[in-house]
């Protein structure tokens, strides 16, 4: 099979950036931001992960104040659990249709050790919660960490997923 690109007009280039910016520790945030990182640590505690022990926590604050948290919920058939995200994300976008996200805090570790490096969200989540930033027009900032330690912070769902597929491919 012939593989040589020799022939083959390449029309540019693409290269795809984004700037996550690192902090030592939750106390280095604001306090709102502080106050959502604890909303999402309870949330963990209550997760359901009797497979993976694998526990993840999510809080989303809304425009209005409001924080609304989820956790992973698994299922003895596996695919049918889900991501802590995404059980935060459908229950603020079904409870508050015309609300805006504004931040969404996520903590995760396993049971088995302690995880203290930034335990980002899996493709499938951020897939999903560009759905919600791409309809709202403002970005969601979205801050990362494992049980302890560093946090990272996105200032959108846009730096965690470039080439995003949204609705106006449909
Ligand atoms: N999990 C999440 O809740 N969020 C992610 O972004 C990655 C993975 C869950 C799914 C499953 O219950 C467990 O963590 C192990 O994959």
């Amino acid at each position: 099979m012939e593989t040589s690109t020799a022939n083959i007009k390449l029309v540019r280039k693409i290269k795809i950036e984004a700037e996550l910016e690192v902090f030592e520790s939750v106390s280095d945030l604001p306090t709102a931001i502080q106050n959502l990182m604890n909303k999402a640590h309870q949330a963990r505690e209550n997760a359901y992960a009797p497979y993976s022990l694998f526990k993840v926590g999510a809080a989303i604050l809304m425009d209005s104040g409001k924080i609304i948290t989820g956790n992973n919920q698994e299922n003895a058939a596996f695919p049918s659990g889900l991501c802590a995200e995404r059980v935060a994300a459908f229950s603020a976008g079904s409870q508050f249709p015309n609300e805006i996200f504004k931040a969404m805090a996520l903590t995760a570790g396993s049971v088995k050790h302690k995880t203290i490096s930034p335990i980002p969200p899996c493709g499938a989540c951020r897939q999903s919660l560009a759905e919600y930033e791409v309809n709202q027009g403002t970005p969601i900032s979205i801050y990362f960490m494992g049980e302890s330690g560093k946090v990272v912070k996105a200032n959108s769902v846009k730096d965690l997923l470039p080439l995003i597929f949204d609705n106006s491919y449909l």
